[in-house]
C-alpha cells in the first residue's frame, strides 16, 4: 500500500520509518510546515497530496481539531483511506468522518488513537460482529498511571511524579488533559462508538487525578489499596450510554493493580466472551507508530471501518451506573455526603460512602468545592 503522511512529529516520524522497513507499504509523501521541506518526499499543501495518484491511504498524526479534520476530508473526498492517532480528532468529528469514508468508498480506521499499541478498537470492532459488548473501559492514560504509580510505589508527590512523566514524554504538550482525565475520557468516547454505534459528547462524569495527596496515599495504601485512573463505558438495558472516568481504590490483587509505570490496561467485556483484558504501551513514538501500521494492514485486508457511518451522538448518562465511594473532606463537610462509615483524621474525615449514582457524586463533589471545600474521591472497585 503506497502512502502519504500528515505530520512530521514524535509519531509521524516513528510512521515514516516503519513505512520504509515495512514489507508492502510504500512511503510517498509527508506534509510538514512551510519552509520543512528539505527533502522530495516532504511537501506543504495537502493538494499535492490529494492530487497524488499513487497514494492510497492518508495518515494523520498531526492532533488536534483543525486542521487536521480539513486536510483528512479533502483525502477521504480524493479516494484516499484514512487513518489517524488523533483521538481529539475522532472525539470531535468521527462521525463526519465515517460517512465521508463510506460516500467515498474508502476506510477510516483510529485503533492509534485509543491505547497506542494496544489493539483495543481493533480487537473491540471485531468482537462486535459477533458478540454484544456489556462494558468497556480500563486504564487509558500512560502519564496518569505512572504518576499515581510513582506517588505509590516511589514515593513521590504529586509535582515530582507529574515533572518526571513530562520529562519522559508521555504526558500531551498541555498536561491538564492527561490529569484531569480528559485524554481519558477522550479515549472512551471512541471505544463507545465503536461498541455501540454511539458517540457519547456530553453529559460527562469526569474526575482526573489532581486532588489526591501523599497523604491520601499513605492513607489507603495503610488499607492495602491501590489507586489508578480508571475510563468506563457502557450501555444500558433500554439503550443508554453511559460514560466516566474516575480514580478508583483496588485490591492489591486486582489485575489494575498490576498496570505499572506508563502501561495502559484495555478492557472489555462481552457476553459470551466474559472479559478480555490487554496490557502494553499506551503512547510514545513506536508504541502508537504500530498502531498505525496495523490499520493500514487492515486496509490491505479489505477492513473498512470502525465507527460506522450510522454512529449517532449521544448525551452520556451515569445515573444508572452506581459505586461506593472513598473520600477526603473537611469535618465540617461530612454530612453532606452519604457515608456509610467514617473515621477522623485531624480536621479531616475520610470514610466510605453508600452505592450512590455516579451522576450524583460527581455533582455532589463540584457542588462542595463550588463552596470552597477541598475534596479527594474515588470509587471502591473489587
Ligand atoms: N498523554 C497520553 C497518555 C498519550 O499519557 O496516555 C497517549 O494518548
Amino acid at each position: 500500500m503506497k502512502v502519504s503522511v500528515l505530520g512530521y512529529g514524535t509519531v509521524g516520524v516513528g510512521v515514516c520509518s516503519m513505512l520504509e522497513a515495512a514489507e508492502g507499504m510504500e512511503l510517498r509523501k509527508v506534509l510538514v510546515r512551510p519552509g520543512k521541506a528539505d527533502k522530495p518526499f516532504k511537501v506543504c499543501s495537502i493538494e499535492e497530496i490529494c492530487a497524488d495518484e499513487e497514494t492510497e491511504a492518508v495518515v494523520e498524526v498531526m492532533g488536534g481539531v483543525e486542521p487536521a479534520f480539513s486536510f483528512l476530508s479533502a483525502a477521504l473526498r480524493a479516494g484516499k483511506h484514512a487513518v489517524t492517532s488523533n483521538k481529539a480528532l475522532v472525539a470531535a468529528k468521527g462521525p463526519e468522518l465515517a460517512k465521508l469514508a463510506k460516500e467515498n468508498g474508502v476506510g477510516f480506521l483510529f485503533s492509534a488513537a485509543c491505547g497506542g499499541a494496544v489493539p483495543f478498537l481493533h480487537n473491540l470492532a471485531l468482537a462486535v460482529e459477533s458478540d454484544r459488548i456489556l462494558s468497556v473501559g480500563g486504564i487509558l492514560n500512560g502519564t496518569t498511571n505512572f504518576m499515581l504509580d510513582s506517588m505509590q510505589r516511589r514515593g513521590m508527590d504529586y509535582g515530582e511524579a507529574l515533572k518526571e512523566a513530562q520529562a519522559l514524554g508521555y504526558a500531551e504538550a498541555d498536561p491538564t488533559a492527561d490529569v484531569s482525565g480528559l485524554d481519558a475520557l477522550r479515549k472512551i468516547m471512541l471505544a463507545c462508538a465503536v461498541a455501540y454505534n454511539k458517540l457519547p459528547c456530553e453529559g460527562f462524569s469526569l474526575e482526573g487525578i489532581e486532588s489526591v495527596t501523599a497523604a491520601d496515599v499513605r492513607h489507603f495504601q495503610s488499607k492495602g489499596l491501590v489507586l489508578r485512573l480508571l475510563v468506563s463505558g457502557g450501555m444500558s438495558e433500554d439503550g443508554r450510554i453511559c460514560a466516566y472516568v474516575q480514580p478508583c481504590l483496588l485490591d492489591s490483587s486486582s489485575p489494575e493493580a498490576s498496570v505499572l509505570k506508563n502501561f495502559n490496561m484495555a478492557k472489555y467485556r462481552g457476553e459470551n466472551s466474559g472479559d478480555i483484558i490487554l496490557i502494553g504501551q499506551g503512547a510514545g513514538r513506536y508504541p502508537t507508530a504500530s498502531a498505525v501500521l496495523r490499520d493500514l494492514s487492515d486496509l490491505t485486508h479489505g477492513r473498512r471501518e470502525m465507527m460506522k457511518d450510522s454512529c449517532e451522538r449521544v448525551a452520556a448518562d451515569n445515573s444508572f451506573c452506581t459505586c461506593r465511594y472513598y473520600v477526603r473532606l473537611g469535618a465540617g463537610s461530612a454530612d453532606a455526603l452519604p457515608f456509610a462509615e467514617k473515621e477522623r483524621d485531624g480536621e479531616l474525615v475520610r470514610g466510605v460512602t453508600e452505592r450512590v449514582p455516579v451522576s450524583e457524586m460527581h455533582a455532589r463533589v463540584k457542588a462542595l468545592r463550588e463552596s470552597g471545600e477541598e475534596v479527594f474521591f474515588a470509587a471502591m472497585e473489587g
